[in-house]
C-alpha cells in the first residue's frame, strides 16, 4: 500500500503569511529546519522547547528524523494548537508521544505556571518571535548552563553574541555571551570577510549594517521596514554597549 507522506500535509493560505497574526504557522522549509538542527546537533537525549510553535513542524522534525525524546511546543493561538495536534496524532504512538503541545502563553512556562513543564529542563530551545529583551532576562534566568538557543534573521538579539550560525540560523549557549563591540556582534551576525568599498581596504561598521538592510528586504520586508528594524538594532546594540562601558 502507498501510504501518503504525513510531511506533505499542510497548505498555507495567504493569510498565514500575514505578520498581524504573528506570522507563519510555519516558517522554514524542512531542509532549513535539518540546518537548524545541525547547528544545534540535536539528539535523542535533548529536550527541545518550540516557544510558539506554530503548527508543530520543528517538533515534528525533531521528533521523527533526530529521535529527539522530548520535544514540547507552547503556542497560544487555539486554532494552531488544534492543528499542530492533530498533525501530530497522525503519527506512531511512539513518536507522538514525544511531542506535546501546550495551549498557553510562553510567559506562563517561563514563570513556571504550567504543572509538570519545567524550562530548566530544556537543552534546546527555539525562539522565532520578536527579539524583545526581557525575554534574555528570562533566558539567562532559567535556563541551564550549556541550554542551546536556536533563533534567527529575523529575529536577532543585539545584546549577545551568537556562538556559531549557519544562515539563517544562530545559536548562543546559556550563560550568554555580550559583544565586545558594535564589529564584534556584526562580523558574527553578517560574516562578511572583505570590503566592497572601491580604494577602500577595510570593512566599517556602516557596510555590514547595510547589508543587513539588503538582505532583510530580499526577505520580505519593505525598505522601509528593513532600515526600521536594523535601526532598532543598532540603537539597542549601541546602547548595550554603552551600559556595559561604563
Ligand atoms: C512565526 S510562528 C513560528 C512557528 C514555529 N516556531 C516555526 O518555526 O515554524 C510563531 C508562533 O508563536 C505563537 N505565539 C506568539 N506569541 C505567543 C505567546 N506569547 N505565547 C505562545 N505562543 C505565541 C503564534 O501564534 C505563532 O503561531
Amino acid at each position: 500500500m502507498v501510504r501518503k507522506s504525513l510531511i506533505n500535509d499542510v497548505a498555507l493560505r495567504a493569510k498565514d503569511h500575514g505578520y498581524e497574526d504573528w506570522g507563519p504557522p510555519i516558517l522554514f522549509t524542512n531542509r532549513e529546519i535539518r540546518r537548524m538542527f545541525a547547528l544545534a546537533d540535536i539528539r535523542e537525549h535533548d529536550i527541545f522547547f518550540d516557544l510558539g510553535c506554530g503548527w508543530g513542524q520543528n517538533l515534528i522534525i525533531a521528533a521523527t528524523e533526530y529521535g529527539v525524546r522530548k520535544c514540547i511546543g507552547i503556542e497560544i493561538d487555539l486554532g494552531r494548537y488544534r492543528t499542530a495536534k492533530r498533525r501530530i496524532e497522525r503519527w506512531p504512538e511512539e513518536i507522538a508521544q514525544r511531542i506535546r503541545i501546550i495551549p498557553r502563553y510562553i510567559g506562563d512556562v517561563m514563570d513556571d505556571k504550567i504543572d509538570g513543564v519545567d524550562i530548566r529542563d530544556a537543552t534546546v530551545v527555539f525562539w522565532g518571535l520578536d527579539p524583545v529583551k526581557k525575554m534574555l532576562n528570562k533566558f539567562e534566568a532559567k535556563l541551564q548552563k550549556r541550554c542551546k538557543l536556536l533563533y534567527y534573521f529575523k529575529c536577532l538579539f543585539p545584546e549577545i553574541i551568537p556562538k556559531d550560525s549557519s544562515f539563517p540560523f544562530y545559536m548562543s549557549t546559556i550563560p550568554l555571551r555580550a559583544p565586545n563591540s558594535e564589529m564584534d556582534w556584526l562580523q558574527r551576525v553578517v560574516p562578511k570577510a572583505k570590503t566592497s568599498l572601491p580604494n577602500s581596504s577595510v570593512l566599517t561598521e556602516r557596510e555590514l549594517w547595510d547589508e543587513m538592510i539588503h538582505d532583510y528586504n530580499i526577505l520580505g520586508f519593505t525598505k522601509f521596514q528593513a532600515e526600521h528594524e536594523i535601526g532598532e538594532y543598532k540603537s539597542r546594540l549601541r546602547e548595550a554597549l554603552r551600559k556595559r562601558n561604563n
